[in-house]
C-alpha cells in the first residue's frame, strides 16, 4: 500500500523529473476546434498548482458525476490520441473509462474521435498521472489501470524520468480494488525487465502469468507506437498484474 509520509514525500520530490517532455501546447485549428468545442462534454476540470499538468492536493472531483454514473473505472495512463482507447472503451459500454494524458493536443485529437465515434463512457484528466493517482482517485477505487507503451527513456542517463518506478507501483496498488488488473506493454526490454523486477517487488501485486510475460493482449489494437517498435525489429512485452492483499 502507498502509506508512509517517506514515501509520500520521496514521491512529491520526484517530481520534479517527470516522465514526459514539457512540449508546447499549440495546436492546428482543427485540434483547437475540437478542444474548444468538446472539452466540457469529456475533460475534468481539476484546480492546479503550480503547472499545467500539476493537481492541487485539496482537489475534490466527483468521478460518478463526471462520467454520469457509477460503474467500474478503468483509468489508461497516457492514451495519446486514444488510438487503442476508444475501440477499447468502445469494447466496453459497461465500464467508465479515466484517461489520463498531459500532452494537450493529444486530447483535442481525442476528443473528436470520441465525437466521431459516438463514445460516451470516456472521461479524460489533462495532468500527469502521479497526481491524478495521487490526489484524484481514492484507494481502491480502480478496476483496472492500462500503460501500454510509456515513454521509454532508454538511454541510461534519463533512466529516473521512467514513470515505472517503485513508489509509482505503490501509489497504483494502493488505487486499484483487490483483484484489479494492472495491464502493462512495452517494446523496450529492459524496460520491461525492470517493469517485472519493480512489480515483482511489491507485496500487493501478484504477476497474473508467475512464470513471465503475458501472452499479447488480443483486445488491444496495435497502434502506431508499437508498429513502430515492431518495424524497428522490437519485441513486444506484455504483462498483467493482480492486486492482492
Ligand atoms: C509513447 S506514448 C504512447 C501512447 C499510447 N499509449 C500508445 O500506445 O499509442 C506515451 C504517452 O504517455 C504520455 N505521458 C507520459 N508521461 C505521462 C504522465 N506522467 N502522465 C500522463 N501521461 C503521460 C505522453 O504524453 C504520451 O502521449
Amino acid at each position: 500500500m502507498m502509506g508512509s509520509a517517506v514515501e509520500r514525500t520521496e514521491l512529491r520530490a520526484r517530481r520534479e523529473v517527470v516522465s514526459f517532455v514539457r512540449r508546447s501546447n499549440r495546436m492546428r485549428p482543427n485540434q483547437r476546434r475540437a478542444w474548444e468545442t468538446h472539452r466540457n462534454q469529456f475533460v475534468v476540470d481539476v484546480p492546479r498548482m503550480d503547472t499545467s499538468t500539476s493537481i492541487h492536493p485539496a482537489v475534490s472531483v466527483d468521478l460518478i458525476e463526471a462520467f454520469g454514473r457509477e460503474a467500474d473505472l478503468i483509468v489508461e495512463i497516457g492514451p495519446g490520441a486514444g488510438e487503442s482507447l476508444i475501440p477499447m472503451a468502445a469494447a466496453r459500454p459497461q465500464a467508465n473509462l479515466l484517461a489520463i494524458e498531459v500532452y494537450q493536443p493529444a486530447i483535442a485529437r481525442m476528443l473528436a474521435q470520441l465525437v466521431r465515434t459516438g463514445i460516451d463512457n470516456v472521461r479524460i484528466v489533462e495532468a500527469d498521472a502521479v497526481a491524478a493517482l495521487e490526489y484524484l482517485l481514492p484507494d481502491q477505487s480502480v478496476a483496472e489501470i492500462w500503460l501500454f507503451f510509456p515513454d521509454p527513456w532508454h538511454k541510461a542517463r534519463h533512466h529516473k524520468r521512467r514513470l515505472l518506478t517503485p513508489e509509482f507501483a505503490a501509489l497504483s496498488a494502493a488505487r486499484m480494488k483487490p483483484g484489479g488488473i494492472w495491464r502493462i506493454a512495452t517494446d523496450w526490454a529492459d524496460y520491461a525487465d525492470r517493469i517485472r523486477e519493480v512489480l515483482d517487488s511489491n507485496p500487493c501485486l501478484a504477476n497474473v502469468h508467475p512464470d513471465g510475460w503475458a501472452p499479447r493482449w488480443a483486445t488491444r489494437p496495435i497502434t502506431h507506437f508499437e508498429q513502430r517498435g515492431l518495424d524497428a525489429g522490437r519485441q513486444i512485452f506484455d504483462l498483467a498484474y493482480r492486486r492482492v492483499g
